[in-house]
């Protein structure tokens, strides 16, 4: 499959709203302070692990594990251009917290439970390893019909993830982050035309375009969404 380029490449996935959101729910749900250690699987540009070694004021960069080495990636943490699996089998450190936000779904299904247990036995003592998916019930992302038949495939594997995942660790607690988006349509269509998400990888241009005005006739100038997240997380010490 071609690497996802443009996910969070100034999208609402990289805007201050979005991201300190996002670490004040991380927060909320893991106790940090500025000795915490931090990792992120499939981190993008870094614009969470920098944001939030800033705020907590760090005393040990972050670190961010990813197959695309962007050009605008955030400077505050640091970054491994590599596969998750061979960073964590080459890793010492243990982490107080590890993300792993709407990446999880790129592993085959075989491999969920290996990845899993791998980051498991990387949490130091009280470490907190939360696995973030699309929540299929409350997500609103605006989509024309060929993308909408993929998501929902996607969401069946999330959900199978998901199942596999609660079926083989005790006491997972479930959260939801919940963001409003408010977006241009122009904008919008400049992200589908990037393609931004990973469903729209394979589509060709014809498909593209023709999606492209699906979106223009069915959605208005300002669009507004909810995009809302299911947060997995595990403990170390259950
Ligand atoms: C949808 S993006 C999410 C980025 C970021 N976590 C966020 O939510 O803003 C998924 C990211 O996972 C990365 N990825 C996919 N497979 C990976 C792997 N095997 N090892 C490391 N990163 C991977 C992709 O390159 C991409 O940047």
């Amino acid at each position: 499959m071609p690497h996802l380029k443009n996910w969070d490449n100034r999208t609402w996935l990289s805007s201050k709203e979005y991201i300190e959101s996002f670490i004040k729910f991380l927060i909320k749900n893991k106790k940090l302070n500025k000795d915490s250690h931090i990792l992120d699987i499939g981190c993008g540009r870094g614009k969470i692990l920098g944001k939030i070694k800033t705020k907590l004021k760090l005393k040990n960069k972050p670190i961010g594990v990813d197959l695309v080495n962007h050009k605008n990636k955030d400077r505050n943490f640091i970054f491994k251009k590599t596969d998750a699996f061979r960073f964590l089998k080459i890793n010492k450190k243990k982490f107080d917290l590890i993300i792993i936000k709407q990446t999880i779904h790129f592993f085959p299904l075989n491999k969920i439970l290996k990845l899993t247990k791998s980051c498991h036995n990387t949490l130091s003592e009280n470490g907190k390893l939360m696995i973030f998916s699309i929540n299929e019930k409350q997500s609103q992302i605006p989509t024309f019909n060929k993308m909408q038949n993929k998501l929902q495939i996607s969401y069946k594997k999330d959900s199978k993830i998901r199942k596999k995942i609660s079926t083989n660790f005790n006491n997972i607690k479930y959260n939801f982050f919940n963001f409003k988006v408010k977006i241009k349509q122009k904008l919008y269509l400049a992200m589908i035309r990037k393609r931004y998400i990973s469903i729209l990888l394979k589509f060709n241009e014809k498909e593209l375009i023709k999606g492209i005005q699906e979106i223009k006739n069915r959605y208005p100038n300002i669009i507004n969404f909810k995009d809302s997240l299911i947060c997995l997380t595990i403990s170390k010490s259950d």
